[in-house]
């Protein structure tokens, strides 16, 4: 079989560590299913894509919904990334770790009332509009409040972003965003919006993008929209390119953050404004692993199943995308020989799997596995189907890791609920 293995998760003496730290130390205080996150992974990848984007003015807001564990978020937060929330309780999170008002942009096609209200009351930096109806909602809210309200108005490019359907959000008939003419007329209809600021333009085309022709068609798109609005006196101040790069899970050439760079600099250079980049999977997908332990093992109709302990509610990717995870055993045993099967859940589902005819080190009962690139995505989706409580998260710092939210308990099942 192959083996997934990088600078941050890595073999030692055939047994796999994070970083510094012996994955099997880990679960022996934690136990499994287990989500365990690089620090060092989120950092150097923050890093890289800023460099890559050093010669023009730019600000990097990570898209909290890949991956809102607090730490995660602070961790951001202190090498001075932004935030992009698309829900209250994103923004609650942000604003619990101390990220600054100031660098957090709120998204989401289907704002409420309330959510728009408190985004105006934290005089966040921007609040995305996704249609004529909302922004008529948020010009109200912030006449009643008394206020400016920040917007830049999310256009739908109907770019094919070339990923899974589920995750692609910038063609025509995506619910995302607005066309191209609704775009220019609402942001020419000044007088109609008094309460309104239009401080940006903003597009986010799609997810695990993994080339940068569909950013450098849309980016082209959003700035020729950007350059006639300027002149005609409308001096926007972001162009927000959203998130979407791509990341590697089986193999894939993913384009990197030089090579992104260099495609979209030369068009962005001509805006003379702040450059909002919005990642999320791409500084947190291979941060991350899930660590599951085996039940069984067994064959029926000639096929072979490993039952594991970690289920479609805790990674929940493979059952509605067919994502692909890399799963490999946290011990490499060399005399035992390779099979081909199905990885399972204890769900009573037959969507729930991890992985479908897969080659693995056949393995028994009691092992761990390790199911890689499970770091965006992955703990956010989890649920509590089958009344299975979520999973721990640690992060690990070169030979230190902390628990950076408990198992579940199973009080938190009955929480909130009355007989
Ligand atoms: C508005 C917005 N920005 C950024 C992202 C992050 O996308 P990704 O994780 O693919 O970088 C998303 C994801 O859905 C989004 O909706």
């Amino acid at each position: 079989m192959n083996y997934f293995n990088s600078k941050y998760f890595t073999y030692k003496n055939n047994e796999l560590y994070c970083e510094g730290m012996s994955l099997k130390d880990i679960l022996r205080e934690t136990g499994t299913p287990a989500y365990v996150y690089s620090q060092n992974y989120f950092i150097d990848r923050y890093n890289e894509l800023d460099s890559a984007f050093n010669e023009i003015d730019h600000n990097i807001f990570y898209a909290v919904k890949s991956n809102f564990n607090l730490s995660v978020i602070k961790t951001f937060a202190d090498i001075g990334g932004g935030v992009d929330v698309n829900s209250e309780g994103e923004l609650l999170r942000a604003l619990k770790v101390g990220v600054p008002n100031d660098k957090i942009i709120f998204s989401g096609v289907g704002k409420t009332y309330d959510e728009i209200k408190i985004a105006l009351e934290k005089d966040l930096l921007m609040i995305k509009a996704e249609s004529e109806e909302e922004l008529v909602l948020i010009n109200e809210i912030a006449t009643i409040l008394n206020k400016t309200a920040r917007v830049g108005i999310r256009v739908n490019p109907d770019v094919d972003p070339k990923t899974h359907p589920y995750i692609s959000t910038g063609l025509a008939e995506n619910k995302f965003g607005v066309d191209v003419p609704t775009a220019i007329k609402l942001y020419t209809e000044r007088d109609r919006f008094k309460n309104i600021d239009y401080t940006g333009i903003d597009m986010h085309i799609g997810s695990q993008i993994t080339t940068v022709e569909p950013f450098v068609s849309a980016v082209e798109k959003l700035s020729e929209i950007f350059l006639n609005l300027k002149k005609q006196g409308i001096k926007l101040k972001h162009f927000d390119i959203g998130g979407g790069i791509g990341v590697e899970y089986h193999h894939e050439r993913i384009f990197s953050p030089s090579e992104f760079a260099k495609a979209l600099i030369p068009i962005l250079k001509k805006l003379d404004c702040k450059v909002i980049l919005e990642p999320g999977r791409y500084l947190s997908a291979n941060a991350g692993i899930l660590i599951a332990q085996v039940l069984y093992t067994k064959v029926n109709h000639k096929k072979n199943f490993i039952i594991v302990d970690a289920a479609m509610n805790d990674l929940i990717r493979p059952s509605i995308y067919g994502a692909y995870h890399h799963i490999q055993p946290v011990q490499i045993n060399k005399s035992c020989k390779d099979i081909s099967a199905d990885i399972v859940g204890p769900v009573c589902e037959s969507g729930d799997f991890l992985a479908k005819d897969r080659n693995i080190q056949e393995c028994k009962r009691g092992d761990y596995l390790s199911v890689m690139s499970a770091g965006a995505y992955g703990s956010t989706m989890a649920s509590n189907y089958n009344a299975r409580r979520r999973p721990p998260e640690i992060l690990v710092n070169g030979s230190s890791f902390k628990v950076i939210k408990n198992r579940e308990s199973f009080e938190h099942l009955f929480f909130e609920e009355y007989l």
